[in-house]
C-alpha cells in the first residue's frame, strides 16, 4: 500500500506521515529531508549566481543514506534554503526516482511532502492533504523551537511560513496543489493523537472501499 501526504510547512503532515507509517508497518520518506539536504549542501552558494548550477550539482550528488543530521536539517535556515533549491525543476528531477523506487519498495511506503500524490505517486493507494490556518502552522512551529530551547519570534515565523507558502505555491515545477483524489484533512483544532485516528479512518475506508470493489 502507497499512502502519499501532502500539505503546506508546519501542516502536521510529518508527524501524520510517521504514525501513519507506524501504525501500518510502512517505510516512511520525508521528502522534505531531501530538499533540506541540497539546500544545506549549498548554503555558502546562497545568493550567488552559482546557486542553481551547484544546486543541480548537489542534487544529482545526494547521498541519501546520511540524511540523518536532523537538528541541521530541521533549522530555519535550511527550510528557507529547500524552498529555495526546491524551485530547480533539475533538482526535483534529479530526485524523482529516487522517491519513486522507495514508494514502489515491496509492501509500500508512506512518503510525505507537496507532490507526492500528484507528480511522485499519482497512482498512490491513499492520497490524503493535509491542511491547518497559517497561525496554527506557526504555533506548532514555535513549540517545535521552544522544545528545542531555541528563541522564537512568532511574528517573524508567521511571516516566514506565509512567504515559504507563497514560493511553494508560485513553484512552476512543484504540483503543489490537492489531487483531485485526495482526502483533504485539516487538522488545526486535532491534536497529534485525533488527526493520527481520522487520517487511519481515512485510510482503512478507502482500503476497505477498494477491497469491496474488487470483490464485487
Ligand atoms: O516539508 P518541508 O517543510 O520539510 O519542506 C521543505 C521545503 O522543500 C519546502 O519549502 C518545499 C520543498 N519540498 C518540495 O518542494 N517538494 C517536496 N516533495 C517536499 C518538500
Amino acid at each position: 500500500m502507497i499512502i502519499a501526504v501532502d500539505g503546506p510547512a508546519a501542516s502536521g503532515k510529518g508527524t501524520l506521515a510517521q504514525g501513519l507509517a507506524r501504525h501500518y508497518g510502512l517505510p516512511h520518506l520525508d521528502t522534505g529531508l531531501l530538499y533540506r539536504a541540497v539546500g544545506l549542501a549549498v548554503r555558502d552558494a546562497a545568493d550567488t549566481p552559482q546557486f542553481e548550477a551547484r544546486a543541480i550539482a548537489a542534487a544529482r550528488a545526494l547521498d541519501t543514506a546520511h540524511l540523518t543530521d536532523l537538528e541541521a536539517l530541521t533549522s530555519a535556515e535550511a527550510s528557507v534554503l529547500a524552498s529555495k533549491v526546491a524551485v530547480i525543476g533539475d533538482v526535483r528531477q534529479a530526485m524523482r526516482q529516487y522517491q519513486r523506487d522507495f514508494a514502489r519498495q515491496p509492501g509500500g511506503a508512506v512518503l510525505d511532502g507537496r507532490d507526492i500524490g500528484t507528480v511522485i505517486c499519482p497512482d498512490a493507494d491513499v492520497k490524503l492533504f493535509i491542511e491547518a490556518d497559517s497561525k496554527a502552522r506557526m504555533e506548532r512551529r514555535a513549540r517545535q523551537f521552544e522544545a528545542k530551547g531555541l528563541p522564537v519570534d512568532r511574528y517573524a515565523l508567521y511571516h516566514q511560513i506565509e512567504e515559504r507558502d507563497a514560493r511553494d505555491r508560485a513553484n512552476p515545477h512543484g504540483g503543489f496543489y490537492k489531487a483531485a483524489d485526495a482526502h483533504l484533512l485539516d487538522t488545526t483544532r486535532l491534536d497529534i493523537e485525533a488527526a493520527l485516528r481520522a487520517a487511519v479512518a481515512i485510510v482503512d475506508g478507502v482500503m476497505a472501499g477498494k477491497a469491496a470493489s474488487k470483490g464485487a
